[in-house]
């Protein structure tokens, strides 16, 4: 039985692929590749058998055109089989190739359990949505959305830190959104310069294809995967509530931890992450106004029947002498505290060096209150379910 076709020259890539489709594959040259995917099916035993086309184009422009071309055809003649470009340039090519019909692009440089699991991910996805018209499985990941009433207490340093510590325990199951969508600043953060935004894949074939999605997703070396706000103002008017809901849904199916970094108060965007939200991180600072403001958000939250399953609440930069302590913030808002992170002066150093504290400065005191937190949403002891789980990878 013949499932997998590859295209490619490198004995190195053919040994890993072999190795990752337990041998049910097929090997062309650039050469024998035809034009038609009926001629392709055709040079197998079973063509019915076939469900995944992988074309190693790398550093061949030539060839990356003509698979772009055949993915269309596949796509309207042979709608379960997904083709795979493999590539060194997956940024640059992925919007074209992916409106094109190609189902994924990928590093030649994966391993062999990484080209399995995006073989067997492809695979599932086309003949899911071919017979149910919806994606064959859902893994359901954690949805963490980190809010406050308030700007400039943290939200964005916590969301970056949270991701990052979900990354050093399950590398590359991780994507961070930023729904600040207009002023946020994850990529800043980060020290990424994406080429992709929430404005592309809210439109176009990724909208509801995870698998394309997550092509259009800036990789950070960590294995973090990062979904930036648009970049101008004028880019975020066709970004709507429902297409933020589907966004969320989708990369819901692809990541154990999607985190999502907020603008302060309860945005349209916000409330729109809302019903996907597993957990709640709700930070305030210290100070008499983000206190109310916090009892707000949850009275709000509580009203609009929205309150995620389980709900965190952070005090930030703490600080003794400040007037308001811990209990104050109890008393007011009518419920616990359940982490108090104190103010480090090595926050603003990590951050404009693009790199979050728990990555930079582990030893912080800072970065194991936020190593605690980040155990909330992955106890140590359920890691090994998940080493299994291993997305695409580097680019
Ligand atoms: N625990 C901390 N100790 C010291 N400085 C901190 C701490 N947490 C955040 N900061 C600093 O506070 C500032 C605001 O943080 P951040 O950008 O994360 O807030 P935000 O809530 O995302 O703001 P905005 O609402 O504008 O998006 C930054 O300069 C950050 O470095
Ligand atoms: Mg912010």
């Amino acid at each position: 039985m013949t499932a997998v076709i590859l295209v490619s020259e490198s004995t190195d890539l053919v040994r890993r692929v072999r190795l990752a489709t337990d041998d049910n594959l097929l090997v062309l040259t650039r050469h024998q590749l035809p034009a038609g995917p009926a001629q392709l099916l055709a040079l197998t035993e079973e063509p019915e058998e076939v469900r995944t086309v992988l074309v190693d184009a790398d550093g061949d422009a030539e060839l990356a055109n003509r698979t772009l071309e055949l993915a269309g055809k596949f796509e309207q003649q042979f709608p379960t089989v997904s083709l795979l470009l493999i590539t060194q340039q997956a940024e640059q090519l992925a919007l074209s190739a992916l409106r094109a019909g190609v189902k994924d692009l990928m590093s030649p440089q994966l391993d062999v359990e990484e080209f399995r699991w995006a073989i067997r991910r492809a695979s599932e996805i086309t003949t899911g949505r071919s017979s149910s018209g919806a994606p064959a499985d859902s893994f359901g990941g954690r949805v963490i959305t980190v809010a406050s009433p308030k700007g400039g207490v943290g939200k964005t340093t916590l969301a970056t830190n949270i991701a990052m510590g979900l990354t050093q325990q399950s590398p590359q199951g991780t994507v961070l959104i930023d729904l600040d969508i207009q002023f946020g600043d994850v990529a800043a953060a980060l020290d990424l310069d994406p080429v992709y935004t929430l404005s592309d894949v809210v439109s176009g074939p990724s909208a509801q294809d995870p698998i394309a999605l997550k092509a259009l997703l800036t990789a950070h070396p960590s294995g973090l995967h990062v979904l930036p706000g648009v970049k101008s103002p004028a880019e975020a008017d066709h970004i709507g509530a429902a297409q933020i809901a589907t966004l969320i849904a989708s990369l819901k199916q692809e990541f154990r931890f999607v985190v999502i970094d907020t603008a302060p108060g309860m945005s349209e965007e916000t409330l729109a992450a809302m019903d996907h939200t597993t957990d709640l991180v709700l930070i305030t600072s210290l100070d008499v106004p983000g206190v109310r403001g916090l009892r707000k958000e949850l009275e709000l939250l509580g009203e609009l029947e929205l309150t995620p399953a389980t709900r965190h609440i952070v005090v930030n930069m703490a600080e003794k002498g400040g007037g308001l302590a811990v209990p104050d913030v109890e008393a007011t808002i009518g419920a616990s505290v359940d982490l108090v992170l104190p103010r480090s002066m090595k926050v603003m150093r990590s951050t404009n060096e693009g790199s979050p504290i728990v990555e930079s400065q582990p030893r912080d005191p800072l970065s194991r209150e936020l190593v605690q937190l980040v155990h909330r949403f992955s106890p140590a002891t359920t890691r090994s379910a998940w080493l299994g789980h291993r997305a695409r990878g580097r680019r």
